[in-house]
């Protein structure tokens, strides 16, 4: 049995019987021949940093350390780069920045990998990658063979795609391709990054990198210090009357309306408001710089996360009548 406290960004322990490192296409091949025939579970993992194990499993685990990076196209104004699933997403970013591609800056220093960047459509600050990414390929782990998807056939929604659905750890996810601009396309708009910039002033992508990193580095805790998987729960999504409802009793209630006419509200506003802003469970707790992160305060077992986050969804629900639909993988 291996312990899996190091494959996961919350901490937590979790044994499973077996651990394998992917490091080419060749390995999951191999592996779906040799052990899938007879329906062994396997469970694939890059960056594990939006699970939360609560139990053991029974099986393996498959990490995938698929490694490589190619510029397939480029123009004057577009550049078509290829990830392997395996490397590191700020690895991606910061060699598209590094580059002077735009298009992925303000998604810096999101942990985990390229795999596991379009399973929950990564977005951040006003940008997310299903704006960027042209296709993915995996391998299908029942049929044993490399499949392509292009972005509709991903089948997008926020934190949201068909690799969490109807491929969710059927797709090997092997590689994923983004289309960069070469031309500035800065996106300030999100309010956290509106307040350190300067209106009509010109910014290069590695400034606004370096926004987006001292933006996170000031809200959301480092994994290595206090684990944790970002942001628990995803923002609801309300109809419009259920809104005004609750604008009625307190007005205070910020929203955005999207495209389809629904109402995203902030997860961590409510959370707050029921009474767990900064709040102590045992080895658990609400991250004090932001409530919408569940943090492992050291020693908690999955199981105790999970109880804490169902304490707030009902919390939430009793108060406002919103369900919380969590973010993170639960195991
Ligand atoms: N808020 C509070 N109290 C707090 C913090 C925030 O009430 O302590 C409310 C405020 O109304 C604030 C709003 O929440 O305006 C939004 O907060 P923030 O900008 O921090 O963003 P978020 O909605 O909590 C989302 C993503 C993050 C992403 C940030 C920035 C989801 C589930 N989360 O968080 O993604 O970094 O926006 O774009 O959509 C992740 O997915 O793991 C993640 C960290």
């Amino acid at each position: 049995m291996i312990n899996l406290k190091d494959y996961n960004t919350f901490g937590v322990e979790a044994l499973a019987e077996k651990v394998l490192i992917m490091n080419k296409q060749e390995d999951i091949f191999q592996f779906v021949e040799k052990h899938n025939g007879n329906k062994e579970f396997f469970l694939i993992v890059g960056g594990g940093s939006n699970i939360l194990f609560t139990s053991n499993v029974r099986g393996t685990v498959l990490l995938n350390r698929l490694m490589g990076i190619e510029i397939i196209e480029s123009d004057a104004q577009w550049v078509t780069v290829k990830y392997e699933s395996g490397v590191l997403w700020d690895d991606l970013v910061l060699f598209a920045v590094q580059n002077g591609f735009w298009g992925i800056e303000n998604l810096s220093i999101i942990p985990g990998t390229c795999g596991a960047a379009p399973v929950q459509n990564i977005g951040a600050y006003g940008q997310e990658i299903k704006d960027v990414i042209t296709g993915v390929e995996y391998i299908d782990m029942q049929e044993g063979n490399s499949r392509y998807l292009n972005n509709l056939e991903c089948s997008f929604g926020y934190r949201d795609s068909i690799f969490k659905r109807a491929l969710f750890n059927r797709a090997f996810i092997t590689s994923i391709t983004l289309r960069l601009a070469k031309q500035a396309e800065p996106c300030l708009k999100y309010p956290s990054l509106r307040e350190i910039t300067v209106p009509g002033k010109t910014y290069s992508v590695s400034d606004i990198r370096n926004f987006v990193i001292q933006i996170r580095e000031s809200k959301l805790p480092d994994f290595k210090k206090l684990g944790n998987a970002g942001s628990f729960f995803k923002n609801p999504e309300l109809q419009e009357a259920h809104f005004y409802e609750l604008k009625q009793h307190n007005e205070k209630i910020p929203g955005y309306k999207l495209e389809d006419g629904l109402i995203r509200v902030p997860a961590a506003w409510f959370i707050e408001e029921s009474g767990f802003k900064n709040t102590i469970f045992g080895n658990v707790g609400t991250y004090k710089k932001h409530p919408l992160i569940i943090v492992n305060r050291g020693g908690a077992s999955g199981l105790e996360i999970l109880e804490f986050s169902q304490k707030i969804q009902k919390a939430v629900f009793e108060a406002f009548g919103i369900i919380l639909s969590p973010e993170v993988n639960i195991i």
